[in-house]
């Protein structure tokens, strides 16, 4: 038997940020479900925030809280913005190349609801892209693709490893600490701007084992995505785009989200994405991007890759102003931990990243703070991990499970309905109807001939609409509207 000292799920900033901080002297694996860059590390455009120094913590502490609604964890929001200070030195020291002036300088952006420039960024809006390849490199551990988790092994209040299949085999892979990495639930719904294998797996087992998911109304959704593509992946619009000044406007070409808040299109993500939602349904129009006031050889350099996508759809940007939708984005609940990852009542098992609820974000993630959230808490659980004694203890039998069909014949039918219902009633704007009626739908599949991993997101999304129905009140990303 094959037994690691951590094991690390997934492959994306959290996960590799954690292998890094790990020596090595320990013997570590980091699993992913596919490609490693199949995460949505690789896909964030617009940067990761950092406090500018000392005298910025205070008022990133404040923004952050602020697009949060004051939901968010003050202390874990302090740890976030003062450990941004050692992390982003950290990454930069270890070669990670952010833009830079002429000047060698780095430059910060604005993205919506910071009061200040204090976003950095690479490769102009491919930041993920560049800081996942750099933590690729720099990590210096095993790393298997294609393993695909499919359950905790969990026994007395101790996690002992995982079952997965890797290359489509059952495995059993042990190991004395496991860190969840996993990343949010995207695949939930049907517009998103998520990879493809974010789909909530992990949080469906937590369910099974009674390990708490917290904050799962507050579900984020990003308000300039482009949808009129046939892949589940929708493509994203950065912020960054309306931080440097990029108008959303009607068929008529008027700014009307003046009419649902006094920032406009630089208000949190929560209100315009429900100002978009709105004036489509009011006036039938659609929304559009509109960079024309930007110089043409500007614009190229800072958003090479959203000029080339879009170029290759047939768009000239900055000259075309673009249709956009809101989208899933971003999970500000997930399974519930302490600012060291930890979750209580439960030895050798920690989470970090999207999957963690540290309650930094509250009922709204304030834009880039995400990246940033995958690297700080990443350092803490490691730090915790490599202090504590490590006992040894005896693994107990675990039953090998013949009876775990992963996907059954009609699972393909009912995720895509389930998408649907997730996007319809448990979307931007719910009824308390909708979410009773959403709650039937889940409850019946559950019901049906399905597999172990649809069973899975479904766990995940009953946790979402039972956290819906529970507040009653509209708050953050959570809106109810009246009937
Ligand atoms: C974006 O570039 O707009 C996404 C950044 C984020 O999700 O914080």
């Amino acid at each position: 038997m094959v037994k690691y000292d951590v094991l690390i799920i997934g492959a994306g900033i959290a996960g590799l940020y954690a292998a890094m901080q790990l020596p090595k002297s320990k013997k570590v694996l980091v699993v992913c479900k596919d490609i490693p860059w199949e995460c949505n590390t690789f896909y964030a455009q617009g940067g990761m925030v950092t406090a500018l120094d000392e005298s910025d913590i205070a008022l990133h502490v404040h923004d952050t809280m602020e697009a949060g609604s004051y939901h968010n964890d003050k202390n874990a929001v302090e740890i976030l913005s003062r450990t941004s200070l050692e992390t982003t030195a950290d990454i930069i020291a270890k070669g990670m190349q952010f833009d830079t002036n002429d000047k060698g300088k780095l430059l910060y952006t604005k993205e919506a609801a910071h009061s200040v420039e204090r976003i950095i960024h690479a490769g102009g809006d491919a930041t993920g892209r560049y800081m996942h390849y750099f933590m690729m490199v720099q990590n210096k551990h095993q790393l298997q693709r294609n393993t695909l988790v499919y359950d905790l092994l969990i026994e007395n209040g101790r996690c002992y490893g995982v079952k997965a299949t890797v290359n489509y085999e059952p495995t059993t892979i042990f190991a004395d600490d496991v860190i969840i990495a996993s990343g949010g639930i995207g695949s939930l719904y049907a517009y998103n701007t998520n990879s493809r294998t974010v789909s909530s797996d992990i949080h469906g087992i937590c369910v099974e084992k009674g390990i708490e998911l917290s904050d799962m109304e507050f579900m984020q959704f990003h308000p300039t995505v482009f949808v009129e593509t046939p892949y589940a992946r929708k493509l994203l619009l950065t912020e960054a785009l309306r931080g440097e000044g990029a108008h959303i406007v009607d068929d008529e070409g008027r700014r009307f989200l003046f009419e649902y808040d006094e920032r406009g299109e630089l208000a949190s993500r929560d209100i315009v994405s429900r100002g978009i939602f709105k004036h489509k349904r009011k006036t039938g129009q659609k929304a559009y991007l509109d960079f024309s006031m930007f110089e043409k050889k500007w614009f190229e350099q800072r958003f090479p890759n959203i000029t080339r996508t879009f170029a290759a759809l047939g768009y000239n940007f900055p000259h075309d102003k673009i249709s956009i939708s809101p989208a899933f984005h971003y999970s500000n609940g997930g399974i519930k931990c302490d600012t060291n990852g930890a979750i209580a009542g439960m030895q050798g098992l920690y989470v970090i990243g999207e999957a963690a609820r540290t309650g930094v974000h509250g009922a709204n993630r304030l834009a880039s703070n995400s990246l940033l959230e995958g690297v700080v808490f990443a350092k803490r659980a490691v730090e915790h991990l490599l202090s504590k004694e490590q006992p040894s203890v005896k693994i107990p039998k675990f039953e090998k499970d013949c009876g775990n069909i992963l996907h059954k014949e009609n699972d393909k039918r009912y995720k895509q309905k389930l998408r649907q219902v997730m996007w319809d009633d448990i979307g931007i704007i719910r009824t308390t109807k909708g979410l009773h009626e959403a709650k039937n739908i889940i409850y019946d599949m559950k019901n049906k001939e399905i597999g172990r991993l649809l069973k899975l997101r479904l766990n995940t999304a009953s946790a979402i609409v039972d956290a819906a129905l529970a507040r009653k009140e509209s708050l953050g990303s959570h809106y109810i509207e009246s009937e």
